[in-house]
């Protein structure tokens, strides 16, 4: 089973608490998104593994390590996880970006996929798929089989918010898939939205409504 791990950093429940608010405008939901997802950064890639290489100091040869192995890509589930790209950029700007496009079809609630686009080597990166809501879970399901089925080998989720019943689909479809969240919220509601949430992530983070 994947390892499900809540962020409880202060720093991240406090800029939650301000994404949350209705009336954090669209400026300043962008900019706490960013934020969050840099935070989320440095608690996603802790188990990435080291290498020591042999460097000069100004004052004597030493042994230090760097990161070693796989490389990362980062594929945000458009739109929202757009808002998550530039934040985890700051810390890994290595990373090459992925983009896969899916929107929730507001009747059926399942995910429709409208456009793909990966780095090539996809099967020999490490993979962070990034999107603010793990809601029913179809999208993040459907993007992730997607990435395996071109090949995708080690793949991580990295949500803000998570209701039990997505997290449950994706422990069950995809156990070897460990899952990143900024908070696991109460539920959702008729129209499968997470309560108590942060609204319709795409339309806060871009302004459209
Ligand atoms: C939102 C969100 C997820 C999905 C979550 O995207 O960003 O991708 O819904 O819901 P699920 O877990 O029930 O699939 P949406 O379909 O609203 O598209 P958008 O990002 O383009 O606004
Ligand atoms: N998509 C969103 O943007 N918000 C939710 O709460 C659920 C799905």
């Amino acid at each position: 089973m994947g390892k499900i791990v809540v962020l409880d950093h202060p720093l991240i429940k406090h800029k939650l608490t301000f994404i949350r608010d209705k009336n954090t405008g669209t400026k300043e939901f962008k900019e706490l998104v960013k934020e969050v997802s840099t935070l989320m950064a440095y608690e996603v890639t802790r188990d990435l593994p080291l290498e020591e290489i042999e460097i000069e100091t100004p004052l004597a040869k030493t042994k230090s390590q760097v990161i070693s192995g796989k490389k990362l890509g980062l594929v945000p589930i458009l739109r929202a996880g757009l808002g998550m790209v530039e934040g985890m950029l700051d810390l890994l700007p290595a990373a090459k970006v992925g983009h896969v496009g899916l929107y929730r079809d507001p009747k059926t609630l399942k995910p429709v996929e409208y456009y793909c686009k990966l780095p090539k080597d996809v099967e020999e990166r490490e993979l962070i798929v990034l999107d603010p809501m793990l809601a029913t879970g179809g999208s993040a399901d459907a993007a992730i089989n997607f990435l395996k089925k071109e090949g995708a080998n080690s793949i991580k989720l990295v949500c803000l918010l998570g209701a039990p019943e997505g997290i449950e689909v994706i422990q069950q479809k995809h156990p070897d898939v460990d899952i990143y969240l900024a908070n696991i919220d109460e539920g959702l509601n008729e129209h499968a939205y997470i309560v108590p949430g942060i609204g319709d992530a795409g339309d806060r983070l871009f302004g459209t409504k």
